[in-house]
């Protein structure tokens, strides 16, 4: 049976800057969920680091921080029947290359490291980052 979730969803510098923004919002709302809350924001490194704290190890971690950290996203909070998964489909895997045509990473990303869209990987994840992100709702 599904769940009404809520999941939080970022649109990347490298989106925001090529003014994709607007595309990619219009493909959230037309798969029915809902934009609860939407903010454009610069992120600090305190917090890119604390979001992908558990990727600290990881060789790009460097490259990563500075992406996020390079101009604005629009962080959001989205929500809907089964939110988190359904988002992570209509998102596409993390790396272009292997992400399908007709999802937002394999129509719009082009590099594994800019890829256009953050989505939270699990509930109770969505939970903490929204947390994170705007607060106490
Ligand atoms: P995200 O957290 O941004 O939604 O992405 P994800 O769950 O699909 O992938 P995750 O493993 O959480 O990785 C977070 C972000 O790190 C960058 N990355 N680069 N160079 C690489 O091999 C590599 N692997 C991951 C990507 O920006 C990825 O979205
Ligand atoms: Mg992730």
């Amino acid at each position: 049976m599904a769940n009404f979730e809520k999941t939080f969803i970022m649109i990347k510098p490298d989106a925001v800057r090529d003014r994709k923004s607007g595309l990619i919002i219009d493909r959230i709302e037309r798969c029915g969920l809902t934009i609860e809350r939407m903010e454009k924001c610069e992120l600090n490194t305190e917090l890119v680091e604390q979001h992908y704290a558990h990727l600290a190890d990881k060789p790009f971690f460097g490259d990563l921080v500075s992406f996020m950290t390079s101009g604005p996203v629009i962080k959001m909070i989205v929500s809907g029947l089964d939110a988190v998964a359904k988002m992570r489909t209509l998102m596409g895997a993390t790396n272009p290359l292997d992400a399908a045509p007709g999802t937002i990473r394999g129509d719009f990303a082009h590099d594994v490291n800019e890829n256009v869209i953050h989505g939270s990987d699990c509930l109770d994840n969505a939970q903490i980052e929204i947390e994170r992100f705007f607060g106490q709702a």
